[in-house]
């Protein structure tokens, strides 16, 4: 079931930050997977001010990113590593020994996938897992196609993905052509989804993985088979949802 929760941009950072701290109330060893793009941004720096008034403790959680660029080692600004550490790690009290990123620059990136997946299932699997969502409807780097796949795996991004990340890099030559990323499996078994998204640009795409039919073309739609998922939305970005499909969604406003 998807809960949606429409809130003012400045609150979406609230809630989620209230979310992770429930779960860790709940469970102080939770195992978190963490996505990162622009629009986590806000929810880290509201993480971190949490944990700064000792609302929030990381001494025990284990983490797991989605994704990692094929071919950046952690030194490098556009790394997901990097950005991790610059965003989160490094003002909170978490273990690195505990934060777990794929290694875009492994010798063997076959290895690599299988080693991820077997370190996520010996630590009993993903408790509490943030999502962003791409323009394309991507989760992690899970692009739309023919197929999914369930487990970690070396994903080619495609063009309009790279076109859409190269603001961060400057140049589109400059975006890595592939990632590694945490299969579809890994993140629908996690036992809670918290995914966030705003602004109109995502309206359209936010629609189809809400309304629309389950289709490997739009990677987001399958969470509408996931027991406990919460969208956390601003206005624009839940514009379109229109209808409720099945029962299968509810408005919290
Ligand atoms: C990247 C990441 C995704 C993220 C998406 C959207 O491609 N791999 O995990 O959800 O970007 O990012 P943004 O929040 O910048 O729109």
């Amino acid at each position: 079931m998807i809960h949606i929760r429409i809130a003012n941009r400045e609150q979406i950072p609230i809630i989620v930050a209230e979310h992770l701290r429930k779960q860790l109330e709940r469970k102080p060893d939770s195992v978190i997977g963490l996505p990162t793009g622009s629009t986590p941004l806000m929810v880290y720096r509201e993480i971190v001010a949490q944990h700064k008034k000792g609302k929030i403790d990381f001494s025990r959680v284990i983490t797991f990113n989605l994704d990692e660029y094929v071919g950046l080692d952690g030194k490098h600004v556009q790394s997901y590593k990097y950005y991790m550490y610059k965003n989160l790690f490094r003002h909170v009290n978490i273990d690195l020994n505990n934060t777990h990123i794929p290694n875009g620059v492994a010798e063997n990136l076959e290895e690599e996938c299988r080693r991820y997946d077997q370190l996520i299932e010996q630590l009993g699997g993903i408790d509490w897992q943030l999502l962003g969502i791409g323009l394309n409807g991507h989760i992690g780097f899970n692009e739309p196609g023919e197929c999914l796949s369930a487990v970690t795996h070396v994903q080619r991004l495609l063009e309009e993905t790279r076109i859409a990340n190269a603001r961060f890099f400057g140049s589109l030559q400059d975006v890595p052509t592939h990632a590694i990323t945490m299969g579809m499996g890994s993140i629908l078994r996690a036992k809670k989804i918290v995914l966030i998204a705003t602004g109109q640009e995502k309206a359209k795409i936010l629609a189809k993985a809400v309304n629309g039919p389950i289709t490997t073309r739009v990677p987001a739609s399958f969470l509408q088979l996931h027991q406990d998922v919460t969208f956390v939305l601003d206005q624009a970005a839940a514009s379109a949802i229109t209808r409720l499909r099945n029962d299968s969604c509810e408005f919290a406003h």
